[in-house]
């Protein structure tokens, strides 16, 4: 069983006490996990009849320990149940405390099939679901007081913590009942007695109670938010502290406060000698900064820990709701390579799109009558079966307007197919590198479409569940609806990436030079930022009309960011806007001066999307002047910043291979 709290469940469902005592409920309980609900049962049904039966069974099981757990009927009748007496109550007040919190809980969640409620003395809970079979002990409740302590809570806390040790030590001796009382003597003037109890359910062994209990210890200094009174209630174990006593009978285990370990204090006695006090104040310096660093360690181990359980949490308990559920959405996508080769009229050259990234893209159509286009992975690809999963996975939970809709993928017989919708206007470098079609845009449709890749971008990078880097944005990856509208393609580069980290340093470098920010076709580093950059490109390419060569090699064409800024600084801007568009000048100047601030140098001084949407959408706010935009060639040849091109290498070739070098 592994033990944990997951702090962002506990804080949802932290409950100030109104009273001193302790009381709550809450209705179709799994909701807690998932946003799925396990239903109402019907009157007089026969899981009605089940549930009345399971809490009597129950209750009567209890006798003697206060504990019963189990499970009546058959599928889909199916009901669990778990009660728990606290320890000190004598058989009649449990009995009574059980019997009024089934007749509450039936009267605050009529036909609920999963509910759970609390009571200062008792707790009950049922469900269909099998929640007894949870491998975790789940912190379900935090309940509070509402004064705060006036005491040292440093002190406090740990001295409530060291006594819970000792009392998960007399907990577990008595296989009857886990559970303990204890009480600290003398803390302070103020405060003579801090009272604590502990408890969990009997149906595990000694050791397990003991971690359960341990966890919870460990936690609730810092759930507990310096108040006078918390109880921490889980599955199969909880604990409570208090100012004032709240318990029958005298404490189990009572401890002296002076006998507990002094808490580490800066200030040493007087009458030390010089010496000894640099001495000890060195040493109790070291010490203190040693523990800040382990405790800051190990939660930040913790939070890693406590995401990752509480992913598997959610999974297991939306599994558990809707058996199946995530395998069909997988399987939703799945589609046979039989209804693909029909499709494609077998992949045939006259239904071929073109050639993308990674592979040919053939026209076809599904059975329903649906036009597609089908990405067919070549077996060369780079992009291995793992990868492929991960951007299926990946591009089925991302849904914006501006990026390309995933129909679905094949993984079938060494084919590695991913069928977009099909997009009757195909990419804009169609149109934009094209004489005669580059006249259908008019500067409403290349602002409109420059905004749309800036939205399309800004939800990949930060709003959408997962943060997402492209890294291989280009006029060609950017299809175009029946109406003009962008759609960003391609996002099958684009990698998780964790979100307290913005910066990967990648084993190998994908993307388009040209493009690629000088970070990333160096140093193989990419971020959010080296898709701004490639974004700024592309913002200028659609305004001058003109294709980034890729500024290493003047052969390959005209490199638009050293003219771009030789035009800027010289102040004949408007020489370089694409003669075919007619917008209002000082809005297409706005526009490049935008793009100039996502190709600068340094990629701190580049903006994130959302800045850059809030600029596109604003004619009034005033922009920072750009600094120099990378790869600028310097009269007299050599690129600024970055050496002679000879040096245009990665670091280390162990480290970074390039496997797509494409310059367009
Ligand atoms: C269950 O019943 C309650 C009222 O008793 C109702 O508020 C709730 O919406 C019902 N839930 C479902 C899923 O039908
Ligand atoms: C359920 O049974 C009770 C008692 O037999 C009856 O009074 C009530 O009308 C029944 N309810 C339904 C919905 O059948
Ligand atoms: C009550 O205890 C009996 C005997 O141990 C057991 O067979 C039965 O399943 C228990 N009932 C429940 C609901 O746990
Ligand atoms: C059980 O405990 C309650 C409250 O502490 C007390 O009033 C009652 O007399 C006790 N009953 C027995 C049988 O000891
Ligand atoms: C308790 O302390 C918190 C901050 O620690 C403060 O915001 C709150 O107002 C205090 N409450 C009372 C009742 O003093
Ligand atoms: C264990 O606890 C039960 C119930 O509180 C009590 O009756 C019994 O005497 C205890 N046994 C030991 C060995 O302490
Ligand atoms: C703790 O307090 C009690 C009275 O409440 C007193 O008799 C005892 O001496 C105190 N112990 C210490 C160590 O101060």
């Amino acid at each position: 069983m592994h033990l944990f709290l997951f702090l962002p469940l506990l804080s949802l469902l932290l409950v100030p006490a109104t009273s001193d005592s302790f009381k709550s409920y809450t209705c179709d309980s799994m909701s807690i996990f998932s946003s799925t609900t396990t239903g109402n049962y019907t009157a007089n049904s026969t899981y009605q009849s089940n549930l009345n039966t399971l809490l009597s069974d129950l209750k009567a099981n209890s006798t003697g320990t206060g504990f019963a757990a189990g499970k009546l009927g058959t599928a889909p009748n199916e009901v669990r149940g778990l009660i728990l007496c606290r320890g000190d109550l004598n058989a009649s007040s449990c009995s009574s405390c059980l019997s009024q919190i089934f007749t509450d809980i039936l009267s605050s969640c009529p036909l609920y099939k999963t509910a759970i409620m609390w009571y200062d003395n008792c707790y009950v809970q049922f469900s269909n679901l099998d929640f007894l079979s949870l491998p975790d002990n789940i912190p379900l409740k935090l309940f509070v007081k509402k004064k705060n302590l006036t005491v040292d809570q440093t002190r406090f806390f740990q001295d409530v913590s060291q006594l819970m040790t000792q009392m998960a030590s007399v907990a577990i001796s008595n296989s009857t009942k886990y559970f303990a009382t204890g009480e600290v003597k003398n803390f302070s003037t103020e405060l003579s007695s801090i009272y604590a109890l502990l408890q969990c359910t009997t149906n595990m062994p000694k050791s397990q109670c003991q971690s359960c209990l341990q966890s919870l210890v460990n936690d609730l200094p810092g759930y507990s938010e310096g108040k006078d009174g918390a109880w921490l209630v889980g599955i199969y174990c909880n604990i409570r502290y208090d100012t004032i006593p709240f318990y029958n009978g005298a404490a189990m285990l009572q401890i002296d406060s002076a006998s507990l370990s002094p808490s580490l204090s800066p200030s040493s006695p007087p009458g030390v000698n010089d010496g000894k006090k640099k001495k000890n104040t060195a040493a109790i310096l070291a010490i203190t900064i040693s523990l800040v660093v382990a405790i800051l360690s190990s939660t930040t181990f913790c939070i890693c820990l406590h995401k990752k359980r509480q992913r598997q949490r959610e999974k297991l308990i939306s599994e558990m709701i809707n058996p199946g559920h995530n395998k069909e959405n997988i399987d939703s996508f799945l589609i046979g390579l039989t209804t693909l080769r029909a499709a494609t009229l077998n992949f045939n050259e006259s239904n071929r799109l073109g050639e993308g990234g990674f592979g040919a893209v053939y026209k076809g159509i599904l059975p329903s009558g649906e036009e597609v286009a089908v990405k067919r992975l070549s077996q060369c690809s780079s992009q291995g079966l793992g990868e492929l999963r991960n951007e299926l996975v990946l591009v089925a939970k991302l849904k914006h307007k501006n990026l390309v809709r995933v129909v679905g993928v094949c993984l079938e017989d060494q084919e590695k197919l991913l069928v977009y919708e099909f997009l009757s206007n195909r990419s804009l470098d169609t149109f934009l590198f094209d004489k005669e079609k580059r006249q259908e845009l008019d500067w409403t449709r290349r602002r409109s479409i420059i905004n749309g890749v800036a939205r399309g971008l800004q939800y990949l990078h930060e709003d959408s569940q997962l943060k997402i880097i492209h890294r291989d944005l280009k006029a060609s990856n950017i299809l175009l609806d029946a109406d003009m509208n962008p759609k960003i393609s391609d996002f099958g580069l684009a990698r998780l990436f964790p979100v307290d980290q913005t910066i990967n340093v990648t084993r190998r470098i994908v993307g388009t030079y040209g493009y690629m920010a000088p970070e990333y076709a160096m140093h193989g580093r990419y971020s959010v930022k080296s898709d701004v950059f490639s974004f700024g490109v592309l913002l200028l390419e659609v305004i001058t009309g003109k294709q980034n060569g890729g500024s290493y090699d003047a052969e390959m064409g005209e490199d638009l960011l050293s003219s771009t800024w030789d035009h800027w600084t010289s102040g004949t801007i408007t020489d370089i806007i694409d003669p075919m568009i007619d917008g209002p000048v000082n809005e297409i100047i706005q526009y490049i001066h935008i793009g100039l601030l996502c190709v600068q140098e340094d990629l701190k001084d580049r903006p994130r999307m959302s800045d850059v949407a809030v600029m596109l959408d604003s004619n009034t706010i005033s922009l920072q002047a750009p600094s120099k935009p990378a790869f600028y060639l310097r009269r007299g040849g050599g690129v600024s910043g970055y050496g002679s091109l000879n040096n245009m290498v990665p670091v280390s070739q162990n480290e970074v291979t390039i496997s797509e070098f494409k310059p367009r």
